[in-house]
């Protein structure tokens, strides 16, 4: 399992906001945080297989995890290779804040659904957007514009303050923008389904198309949804792993399907584990059996493509 580009690490499911579009707020583990002791066992396993990519760290508001330092100077520590990802809501996200947060290896993609407080209204609740913005002025002031990334859940409402969105990332000299479509569970698609974006509509068309054209004359790095690829490519067929290991050290093959536990990473034998579910997946009905059951494969979303890449 650490021959991956990325492993994702839940080290909480804890939030200060609540987002309507959120399938881990509605999960029965949402103030679940790791303990001290499955946290050494991760790190103390990263270390021993010689792990040398990603670990990406985002299901809850990881920026509320008491331990997220001693995790964060134990995995830069295990090899100069490492890198850590991790998604931020922004809230917290307020200086002063300590000093590994900003090593060159750690980057922060900092997700805002729209970029007026009206462009949350009935979907994310407790967000202050001005005050986000506000503290990242602040980081970037402070020198600490190269380990951030943005990112904006587009949806059919807020798609209209994109651009000043890219404007406002532009300002701050934010080299990549992710532009990622909210993706609309099933089970709460009453609720959402009024944000599904009409990629037909011509007024979404022109919207999409100014920010094509800003992005191309500044030379900004915008990655827009790709909204022509298929809707359900999968992550397996494309030999995509990510790894995820829970808050309770609970391992599988990847977010989306963290409800197909494979073992424990307290279990000796959690190595061999993975390997035999690896090679029962490898028959093509079997696997798609796995992505089947997956929430990504369950929703309205699509994949990204990028306008430009020169980062
Ligand atoms: C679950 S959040 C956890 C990290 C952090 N609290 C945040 O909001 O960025 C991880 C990412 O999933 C995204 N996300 C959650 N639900 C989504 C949905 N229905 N559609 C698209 N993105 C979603 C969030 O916007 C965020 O970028
Ligand atoms: S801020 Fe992030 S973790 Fe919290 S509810 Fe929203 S998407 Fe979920």
């Amino acid at each position: 399992m650490f021959k991956c580009r990325t492993i994702f690490v839940t080290l909480t499911y804890k939030c200060n906001v609540f987002c309507e579009k959120c399938a881990t707020r509605r999960s029965p583990d949402c103030n679940k945080s790791m303990p001290q002791k499955i946290l050494n066992r991760v790190i103390e396993q990263i270390k021993i297989n010689n792990y040398q990519n990603n670990i990406a760290l985002g299901t809850g508001e990881t920026l509320l995890y008491e331990n997220l330092s001693y995790f964060i100077e134990n995995i830069l520590d295990i090899n100069e290779k490492i890198t850590i990802r991790i998604l931020t809501n922004g809230k917290a996200f307020k200086l002063p804040l300590p000093i590994i947060y900003f090593d060159p290896r750690v980057q922060w993609i900092v997700t805002m659904d729209g970029f007026y407080q009206s462009d949350l209204d009935n979907l994310q609740y407790s967000q202050d957007i001005e005050a986000v913005k506000e503290n990242l002025k602040e980081l970037v002031k402070n020198g600490y514009g190269n380990n951030l990334l943005f990112n904006y859940t587009l949806n059919a409402e807020n798609v209209k303050h994109l651009l000043e969105y890219v404007k406002f990332a532009q300002e701050l000299n934010i080299k990549k923008i992710y532009v990622t479509q909210l993706k609309v569970f099933r089970e709460f698609e009453e609720k959402l389904h009024q944000y599904d974006i009409n990629v037909e509509d011509s007024m979404f068309k022109k919207l999409i198309k100014e920010v094509q054209q800003f992005s191309d004359k500044n030379d900004l790095n915008v990655f827009l949804p790709d909204f022509n690829r298929p809707l359900k490519e999968r992550c397996w067929e494309k030999g995509i792993l990510s790894p995820t290991i829970n808050y309770n050290g609970n391992i599988s093959f990847c977010s989306g399907r963290e409800d197909a536990v494979i073992a424990n990473i307290s279990d000796p034998d959690y190595l061999n584990k993975w390997q035999n579910m690896l090679n029962f997946l490898s028959k093509s009905k079997n696997s798609s059996f796995w992505c089947k059951q997956c929430y990504n494969n369950n929703s309205t979303a699509k994949f990204y493509s990028h306008i430009k890449n020169k980062v």
